[in-house]
C-alpha cells in the first residue's frame, strides 16, 4: 500500500531500521505518552503526499467502481438498480478541450448527431444515416452545426472510444464481463439544452460525467413497462459514475453547460451469477489502441566541438595568417 503521509514514510522506515533516536525525538514533540498511531496519524495529516487522482496505468473494474468491489456490484446492482459512484477519479476522460478538437475534425465525424434538431420524431439528426446508398437526411455543414450548437442543442458523438487510449482501456476491461460496447459524449452548451425524454436503454449504461452538471431522473420502472414513478433524482458533477440498467427508464435534465460519456455494453448472451462468464482481454476482438508515435532517436554520442580540441591552431599554416 502506497504512504498516505510522512507519517507512514516515519514509520515505516523506523520499523525496517530499528532507529529510535527518531520516534525520541519526535515524542518529544507530541508529550511523552504520544502513542505511534497517533504521531503516525498527526504526520500524515501535517504532511500529506499528493494524491494520485489521476486514472491507473492499468485500468480495471475493481479502479472503475472503486470504492465497490465487483462482486458486490454484479450481485447486489446488476441488472436490479443503479448506482451512484462520486468521485473525481474519471473526470478528464474527455474534456471540453477533446470536444473541441473532434468537433473541429467535423463533418468526417461518424454518426454526429444533433439532438432536438427536427420538431417531430424523436428530435435526433443523424447526420450519416445512409438509405440504399443516399443519405437519408441532407448533411448539415459546419457552420450550420455551430450555429444550432450555439442556439442551445445538444450534440451525441457515437463510437468515441477511440479519440482516447483510456475509452479504449475502459472498453477492454468492460469487456471481460459484458458483449462488446461503445463509447457515445453527450455535449450540451448551456442549461435547459434538450436531450432525450424519459427511455429505457436496451444496453448495461455507465455514465461518466465529465464537465458541467445534469440533473438525473431514474424511475422505477423498467421496459417494457412504462415510466411512471420517480424512485430517485439527483445531480451528477464533473468526476461522478451511475450506473443505470439495461430496461431501466430514465431522463436527463441539463442545467449547465455539460460534458458526458456513456459507456455502453450489451450482456454476454446467458451471462448470470450463478454462471458468470469473464472472457480473457480482447475475446471480443476488439481492435487495440495503438501507438503511432515514433520512437525517438537512439542517443548518438554529442561529437565534442572540433575547434576546441584540435590541435589546427597549433598548425604552422594558421601560425602564419595570425
Ligand atoms: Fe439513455
Amino acid at each position: 500500500m502506497r504512504d498516505k503521509g510522512f507519517g507512514d514514510t516515519f514509520e515505516r522506515f523506523t520499523k525496517a531500521t530499528g532507529i529510535k533516536w527518531l520516534i525520541i525525538t519526535v515524542t518529544g514533540w507530541f508529550g511523552s505518552n504520544c502513542g505511534c498511531k497517533y504521531r503516525q496519524d498527526l504526520l500524515n495529516k501535517w504532511f500529506p503526499y499528493k494524491q494520485n487522482n489521476k486514472m491507473n496505468d492499468k485500468i480495471t473494474l475493481n479502479s472503475i467502481l472503486d470504492p465497490i468491489s465487483p462482486q458486490i456490484f454484479f450481485t447486489e446492482y446488476w441488472n436490479k438498480k443503479h448506482l451512484i459512484i462520486r468521485r473525481n477519479k474519471f473526470k478528464d476522460l474527455f474534456t471540453w478541450d477533446d470536444f473541441n478538437k473532434c468537433m473541429n475534425l467535423y463533418p468526417d465525424i461518424k454518426g454526429l448527431q444533433v439532438l432536438d434538431y427536427r420538431e417531430e420524431g424523436d428530435g435526433r439528426w443523424c447526420l450519416d444515416k445512409v438509405r440504399k446508398g443516399e443519405l437519408k437526411l441532407p448533411m448539415l455543414n459546419k457552420d450550420t452545426v455551430y450555429k444550432l450548437w450555439k442556439e442551445g442543442k445538444s450534440i451525441a458523438i457515437p463510437f468515441a472510444e477511440y479519440q482516447k487510449k483510456d475509452l479504449v482501456d475502459i472498453c477492454v476491461e468492460f469487456e471481460k464481463y459484458f458483449h462488446k460496447g461503445q463509447v457515445n459524449v453527450y455535449a450540451s452548451p448551456k442549461a435547459g439544452s434538450k436531450s432525450f425524454p424519459p427511455h429505457a436503454d436496451s444496453t448495461e449504461n455507465f455514465l461518466f460525467q465529465q464537465e458541467g452538471k445534469q440533473k438525473w431522473t431514474i424511475y422505477k420502472e423498467f421496459a417494457p413497462g412504462k415510466p411512471k414513478e420517480i424512485l430517485e433524482e439527483f445531480v451528477l458533477e464533473a468526476g461522478d459514475l451511475l450506473y443505470i440498467p439495461q430496461y431501466q427508464y430514465h431522463k436527463v435534465d441539463t442545467i449547465d453547460a455539460r460534458l458526458m460519456l456513456s459507456i455502453h455494453f450489451t450482456n454476454k448472451p446467458k451471462q448470470s451469477i450463478k454462471n458468470f462468464q469473464i472472457s480473457k482481454p480482447n475475446a471480443n476482438n476488439r481492435d487495440r489502441w495503438i501507438n503511432w508515435v515514433p520512437k525517438p532517436p537512439e542517443k548518438k554520442q554529442i561529437q565534442p566541438d572540433r575547434r576546441m580540441v584540435s590541435d589546427t591552431w597549433k598548425k604552422k599554416y594558421f601560425k602564419d595568417k595570425i
